[in-house]
Formats: structure tokens, sequence, C-alpha cells
């Protein structure tokens, strides 16, 4: 497995396991064999409703801890945030049955943003959550939130793939000491990105999948991926992804597939604010 450092120092996989929109009755069995094909970094939520099934699986793995990297998200919280944060985060640690947290990311850009954040330096100062950033965060809002704070994040987990590619944006971060993280990182498929003809000439090349292919663009560019599968087969396939190298020219092509903008939502059209912003979660 190849690794990026965040600015604390800390390891992250650049390749592992996204569980959303995986359900809760099979997330168990799913994470399961993600472990077993040899993922290690495991992307999670409060919002996707299956932290415990996470954890019933890292735990039933037997694989020690510290060879294990998990990330799960604070939902958007209501202010002051600093006690609401805190609540969530052990409401987060007691379902996946860890005492501390890899990776904890604000995940999305609402609600009280800098109590949030407040909340979420003071446990990466007590060393339970070794790292901690954001997810969904434009440019102007990340610079906002480094200029603004004593932390700058680690990591920002946006929609990054072939057909919104996010030059700009990982320069940005960059610059500034934030690792870039996809979401997305096959788009979902949308616009029949598995049967793309580019992608599959150049997967031609080397003998692999178009998936392959996205993944190894993704990591070579040192974006960190969490492609997300319920398929055993697929856990496997989207796992062997280092014994290959794309070149410049190929990359050159691949660049010519982005649009610029998003194939899911703009985090900054008001009425995706206003329905993003008003959900609470339960517990
Ligand atoms: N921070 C955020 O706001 C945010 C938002 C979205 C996602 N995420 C994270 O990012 C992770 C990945 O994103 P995502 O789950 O939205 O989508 P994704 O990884 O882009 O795509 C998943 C889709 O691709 C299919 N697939 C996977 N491997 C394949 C392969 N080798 N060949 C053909 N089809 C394949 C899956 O189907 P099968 O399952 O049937 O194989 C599923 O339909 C999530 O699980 C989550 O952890 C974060």
């Amino acid at each position: 497995m190849q690794y990026a450092t965040l600015n604390n120092g800390v390891e992250m996989p650049l390749l592992g396991f996204g569980v959303y929109q995986i359900p809760a009755d099979d997330t168990e069995r799913a994470v399961s064999e993600a472990l077993a094909a040899g993922y290690r970094l495991l992307d999670t939520a409060a919002a996707y409703g299956n932290e415990e099934a996470v954890g019933r699986a890292i735990k039933s793995s037997g694989i020690a801890r510290d060879d294990l990297f998990v990330t799960t998200k604070l939902w958007v919280q209501d202010a002051p945030a600093e006690e609401n944060t805190r609540r969530a985060f052990e409401t987060s640690l007691t379902k996946l049955g860890l005492d501390h947290i890899d990776l904890y990311l604000m995940h999305q850009p609402y609600g009280d943003v800098y109590g949030q954040w407040r909340a979420m330096e003071n446990l990466n100062r007590e060393g339970r959550a070794k790292a901690i950033g954001v997810a969904n965060f434009s440019p102007d809002r990340l610079l906002d939130l480094i200029l603004n704070n004593e932390i700058t994040p680690q990591v920002n987990q946006i929609e990054t793939h072939p057909f919104f590619q996010r030059a700009d944006d990982q320069k940005l971060m960059a610059e500034h000491g934030v690792q870039i993280q996809s979401w997305g990182g096959f788009a979902e498929g949308k616009n029949d990105l598995f049967t793309n003809p580019l992608l599959t000439e150049i997967g031609k090349e080397y003998g692999k999948s178009v998936a392959q292919v996205v993944l190894r663009w993704l990591t070579q560019r040192g974006v960190i991926a969490i492609p997300k599968s319920v398929r055993a087969e697929r856990m496997a396939e989207n796992f062997d992804v280092f014994d290959f190298e794309l070149t410049d020219e190929q990359v050159t092509r691949i660049a010519t597939l982005d649009t610029g903008g998003s194939l899911f939502f703009d985090h900054r059209d008001p009425e995706m604010v206003a329905w993003l912003a008003a959900r609470r979660l339960d517990a």
C-alpha cells in the first residue's frame, strides 16, 4: 500500500473502502470482505447509519487496531456546537466500538462551522481524533477556515473523478498542506463512466478495467480514493491498482474528460444548502 503523509505527520493509506449507501444490514458482510481483500482504510459517517456494522466487522476481523485507519464524519451541528460535537463524536466512537478515530471529518460546511471545528481541534489535541479534516469545502470556505483557526485541516474530502478533476482545488490545498481525498471516484457510474471509450482504451494497454484506470489516475495524482462496492470481486479489482503507471500523455488525455463541474449537486446552491443544513440525525 502507498501512503500520504498528512500535515501533522499521520500516515494515511492512499486507497480505502467507502461504505456510503451500503444498507446497515449488509455493511458488516461488505466491510469484512473488504478487510479480507486487504483494505485497511474504512470511510463511514454518522449520517450513513452503518457505523455499528462497520464496528462489528472491525471487531470480528481480528486485525490490530494500529493496522487500521478509520474515518467517520460529524453531521451538521447547531450553535453553540462545541458540546454537541463532542457528544456526536462519543456516539460515533461507541457505535464503532473504538477508543479513537484516525480521521474525523466535518461532513458539510454548514451549521456552526467554527464551533464544530474548535471542538474537533480539541479532540485532536486530546489524541482521540488522530487527524481532523473537512468535506465538501469549496476553496474559499476552506481558506477562510484555515486563516481563522489554529489547526489547518489535514484533509478535504471532495467530489473528484474524471469528469470533475479538481486540479485547481488540489493545487490550493497543496499550497496550504491540506490533503485532497476523492469521494465518488467513479462518479457513482454517472456519464457511463465504466464504458467510457478513452478510459477503456487506456485500460486495454495494461489489461486493466476502467475502474482500475480511474483509481490509478487518482492515486497517481496523490488523491486518496475510497471506492465503494458491495461485491467481493470488485473490491479485489479496485484494490489491484499499484502494478502499473499511467504515462504523462495518458494523463493529459484523461484531462480532456473534465467538465469542471459537479455531476451531483453544488454545495453552494441555496436549495441544497437549505436542505442539507436543515437535516438533523436522530442520535
Ligand atoms: N463526504 C461526502 O460528502 C461523501 C459523499 C459521497 C461519498 N463519500 C464517500 O466516498 C465513497 C465513494 O463514493 P460513492 O460510494 O458515492 O461512489 P463511487 O465509489 O464513485 O461508485 C460506487 C458505484 O460504483 C460501482 N462499482 C464499484 N466498483 C466497480 C467496478 N470495479 N466496476 C463497476 N462498477 C463498480 C458500485 O456498484 P456495486 O456496489 O454494486 O459494486 C457503485 O454503484 C463513499 O462510499 C463514501 O465513503 C463521501
